[in-house]
């Protein structure tokens, strides 16, 4: 069997002594799309942010493997260059900082420590020059179906929820992760930004990324599809299946699955 795009392994996370992760197991392999829904507080952003580096979560056990490597010991930029992604690390307002330059330094970030990578190994990198760059996001864009007036927008100043989730999705179409986690957080996704992520999302999937949307909400999966779903709970994945447990969930709510697993417990 080949190495597992992305393994999470009997993960345990506390934040100020207090246990939030209580051994979570999770398997992504490239070209395959995973939900994590649960309730709020569960822990679904807590693992987000784990993955990411965030230095507040203190993992007391387990492990967090990418392309069969350990990433819990990497810095955040590491992590970011060798192809996780995580959307919702974004900068809220930085004035007079246009999209199109804040994307451009993303990327040459990025670049950059792929490119030292590369060189380390004795190979030869290719640099980005700023025409080259201007040509990629362009291309991006186009896929995306986004209007080219946008990259000239300053970020995030005035940005509705959906132009957020659009530059969110920019830049990940322009570092073509091989790991992008969503963290489509509780404060509720406008119809706009619900379809600027899902769009977003079928266009850039394919067979060779690995993709894991957190979300409490049922409505988003009308628009993805997942291979897998996955409920959390009290740190905990309770309940694995296909796109029929995400149906299910709609139909019957947390505090059913709450319910049967006290009743379970009980016995
Ligand atoms: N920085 C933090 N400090 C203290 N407690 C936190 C922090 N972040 C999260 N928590 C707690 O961890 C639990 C899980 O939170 P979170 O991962 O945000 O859940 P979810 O994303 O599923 O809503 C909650 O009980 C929350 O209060
Ligand atoms: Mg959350």
């Amino acid at each position: 069997m080949a190495t597992p795009m992305f393994e999470v392994d009997n993960l345990h996370v506390n934040i100020e002594d207090k246990e939030i992760l209580k051994g979570v197991n999770l398997t992504i392999n490239a070209g395959e799309i995973h939900a994590l829904m649960g309730p709020n507080g569960s822990g679904k952003s807590t693992l987000a942010s784990v993955v990411a580096g965030h230095p507040s979560y203190e993992v007391t056990e387990g492990s967090i493997r990418y392309k069969g490597e350990d990433i819990l010991e990497l810095e955040p930029n590491e992590r970011a260059a060798k192809g996780i992604f995580l959307a919702f690390q974004y900068p809220t307002v930085i004035p007079g900082v246009s999209m199109a330059n804040f994307l451009r330094m993303a990327v040459t970030n990025v670049r950059k420590s792929r490119a030292e990578e590369i060189e380390a190994a004795g190979g030869v990198a290719t640099k980005l020059t700023p025409r080259e760059f201007r040509r990629l996001m362009k291309e991006k864009m186009a896929l995306l179906k986004m209007d080219e007036s946008f990259a000239t927008r300053y970020l995030n100043e005035g940005f509705s929820g959906g132009e957020k989730k659009r530059a969110e999705i920019l830049q990940m179409a322009l570092l073509e992760p091989s790991m992008a986690i969503l963290d489509e957080t509780d404060s509720g996704l406008d119809i706009d930004a619900l379809r600027v992520v899902s769009e977003g999302v079928n266009a850039l999937a394919g067979p060779e990324m690995g993709i894991l949307l957190i979300t409490h909400y049922q409505r988003l999966l009308d628009y993805i599809k997942p291979h897998f779903v996955h409920i959390m709970m009290d740190g905990r994945i309770v309940r694995e299946g296909g796109p029929e447990l995400a149906i299910e969930l709609e139909a019957r709510g947390y505090e059913n699955i709450r319910e049967e697993l006290a009743a379970a417990a009980a016995v």
